[in-house]
């Protein structure tokens, strides 16, 4: 992969200039080299101002503003502008809308209306990035291409009957033949069996739960027709210019999204957009998760985080404003595992249209604001953090992440619909991070070798060859940690036959013949003092320890916690406490055991470089020696409440 194109840990932030008179372009370049914003990402919603007419381009504003940004000194993300389509277009061709599973149209008037496998959309779209490409490629500022923006955000998704067409032609492709797309889609059960493909449909609205392999496979061409068309913007972006290629992913921001893990394969660089989401309970446990996911996705090179908000969104039920504070810290997390460079959504705070109330850099208050002089010393901040540029990050343990695994354990139609496939992801990455080491959140098919501990929530679609490698890992002597519901279906969502959790039984040694999923708020209890909920499963130890067993509940006496070797199996959701307790246990069986740090401080090592972010109560005392690279000066161990250090580490 290419390094993030940008000097430095930059700063950066969508810039609309189509929004605002052109007086204040200047102004905004001044302010902007003010505040140390060092890229801004151009262009991005442009269209219909760049292409009024369909026969009229006009790009002299356009290049008004990429010469104020150059002259500046401010580099640019350029976006191909074709995220969301004109007026004209749709009016002239309304069977590029997308349509919903209902069959509904998915009209304009907000953004995005378009469906990803339009012929119609794809020629107007590629004509602009030619223009663009072509116009731009090689102009000194323009340092990274920006396709589209959040492929998949509001059209992941299109049922018409162009993706229809579409849908079969993918499916042709990867049966080869109708007979074995009615062995993986299982066609004879409920009288489904296809004669040809083209009595296949997408899986619209259907009376009772659709076929689960037929759903699996509409996910995965949806994410690979959206892939396709970042491919086709990029070979024409390719043709007129050198400059690296990339789109921002959203990697935690929605499920029926792309398969992020094979998308990664086809960018330059890795770019995230990041937002906290308060109706989480742990907002920033899920901002590590999603900082190491990306990393993940990135298999471990330096990302870029292209878009998160300077205090509050504009989409959420209530809009959670950041306190003083943590703008830094939430930075410096994405920077300590992995991104070399922060951008924002977006540099002026827009006065009319649907985003009016999301932050910004400079906010309706104006740059005498508390908002934009905090910016401003973000920029600052992460000027002196040069050094870590292109540092890895060094993590010993592994957690398994996979979006086919989350399409498939999502469906309707499985033992509970109370099971959320992030869930036990993001209960065991706090819990390991909890303990001060920093976890590499990896698909399944992963290199596992440089792991001491491989974590593997809710693996409920597992392929043979992913679970060998994991079986693979647990014979080389990691410690691997399986969770209820996993290893149960195949690639093809086939359940394997012959008692759960059918493709790690010999590995964990155990075999349960039912599920028996808890009620919303039954609670069970353990034999080790703990207690559990959502899952259990009438379990047999046919070749591990028991380490727990349930004491009362649908299964009692039955074991909930077993451990064979190195292979620990937890059958049920743990309580906070008991998943703390057994995270601890597994690292301490791994041998590597890490630096204690006070509760509310973490503490990740990228390269030769600690960083210490304290969102505790009070002062945190931290045994790391070095030079503060924030301050300049030489770490005194100790970091303020609400705090940082970034200390470059002697010897
Ligand atoms: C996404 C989009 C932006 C903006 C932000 C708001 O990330 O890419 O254009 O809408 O959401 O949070």
């Amino acid at each position: 992969m290419t390094r993030v194109p940008f000097d430095g840990i930059a700063m950066g932030c969508d810039y609309n200039p189509e929004q605002w008179p052109r007086s204040v372009w200047r102004e905004d370049v001044a302010l902007m080299r003010e505040a140390g914003v060092g890229f801004v990402t151009l262009g991005v919603f442009s269209w219909a101002l760049l292409q009024p007419a369909p026969d009229r381009w006009d790009f002299g504003w356009f290049d008004e503003v990429v010469e104020l940004l150059h002259e500046g000194g401010i580099a640019i993300d350029m976006a191909t502008a074709t995220a969301s389509p004109p007026p004209w277009l749709t009016a002239a061709h309304p069977e590029m809308l997308p349509v919903d599973a209902d069959g509904h149209t998915v009209w304009p008037g907000s953004r995005q209306s378009w469906c990803p496998s339009s012929p119609v959309f794809r020629s107007h779209a590629l004509a602009l990035a030619e223009q663009m490409a072509f116009r731009y490629g090689d102009h000194p500022a323009v340092r990274l291409w920006h396709v589209s923006n959040e492929l998949g955000c509001h059209n992941g998704r299109c049922w018409c009957d162009v993706s229809a067409a579409a849908f079969r032609r993918w499916l042709a492709d990867r049966y080869g033949s109708v007979e074995k797309l009615n062995d993986a889609w299982g066609t004879a059960f409920w009288s489904q069996r296809y004669g040809s493909f083209e009595q296949v449909l997408p899986p619209r609205r259907t009376g009772a739960v659709p076929n689960p392999t037929q759903s699996l496979d509409f996910a995965r061409f949806s994410s690979d027709e959206l892939l396709s068309y970042y491919c086709a913007e990029r070979d024409v972006i390719r043709a007129h210019s050198d400059v690296p290629v990339t789109t921002n992913l959203m990697v935690t921001l929605h499920q029926d999204q792309q398969d992020n893990h094979r998308w990664a394969r086809e960018l330059d660089l890795v770019a995230n957009d990041h937002y906290l989401d308060a109706r989480l309970p742990e907002p920033r446990a899920e901002l590590d998760f999603a900082a190491d996911l990306t990393r993940g996705v990135a298999r471990r090179e330096p990302w870029l985080l292209m878009e998160t908000a300077t205090s509050a969104v504009n989409w959420q039920p209530v809009n959670v404003a950041k306190r003083p504070g943590e703008l830094l810290l939430d930075a410096l997390t994405h920077v300590a595992r992995g991104a070399d460079g922060i951008a924002f959504f977006q540099w002026l705070a827009s006065r009319a249209g649907a985003e009016k109330f999301h932050s910004a850099l400079v906010p309706h208050a104006g740059p005498d604001s508390a908002r934009f002089r905090e910016v401003a010393a973000l920029g600052a901040a992460l000027a002196r953090l040069a050094p870590v540029a292109g540092a890895p990050v060094d993590a010993r343990v592994a957690l398994l992440f996979d979006w086919e695994c989350w399409w498939a354990c999502e469906a309707p139609s499985l033992p509970t619909g109370e099971l959320r496939y992030t869930d036990a992801a993001h209960r065991w990455h706090a819990a390991f991070t909890a303990l001060g080491l920093t976890v590499d959140v990896v698909h399944p098919s992963a290199d596992l070798d440089r792991y001491a501990v491989v974590v593997v929530p809710t693996l409920y679609l597992c392929s043979d060859a992913d679970a060998a490698g994991i079986a693979a890992a647990a014979a080389r002597g990691a410690q691997v940690l399986v969770t209820y519901f996993s290893g149960i279906t195949d690639a093809d969502d086939h359940v394997r036959l012959g008692g759960y959790p059918g493709a790690f039984r010999d590995l964990l040694g155990v075999r349960a013949e039912e599920f028996a999923p808890l009620l919303p708020g039954h609670t069970v209890r353990l034999d080790d003092g703990s207690t559990a909920d959502l899952w259990t499963e009438v379990l047999e130890a046919t070749d591990a320890a028991v380490l727990a067993r349930y004491v009362d509940g649908p299964v009692a006496g039955a074991p909930a916690l077993t451990r064979r070797g190195s292979a620990w199996y937890v059958a049920t959701r743990l309580d906070a406490g008991a998943t703390a307790a057994l995270a601890s246990r597994v690292a301490a069986a791994a041998g590597i055991a890490a630096a204690a740090v006070p509760a509310g401080v973490t503490l990740t090592r990228r390269g030769r470089h600690a960083f210490v972010l304290n969102r505790g109560a009070g002062p945190a005392r931290v045994d790391v020696h070095g030079t503060d690279l924030l301050t300049g000066a030489p770490f005194r161990g100790v970091v303020p409440a609400g705090s940082a250090a970034v200390v470059e580490e002697e010897g």
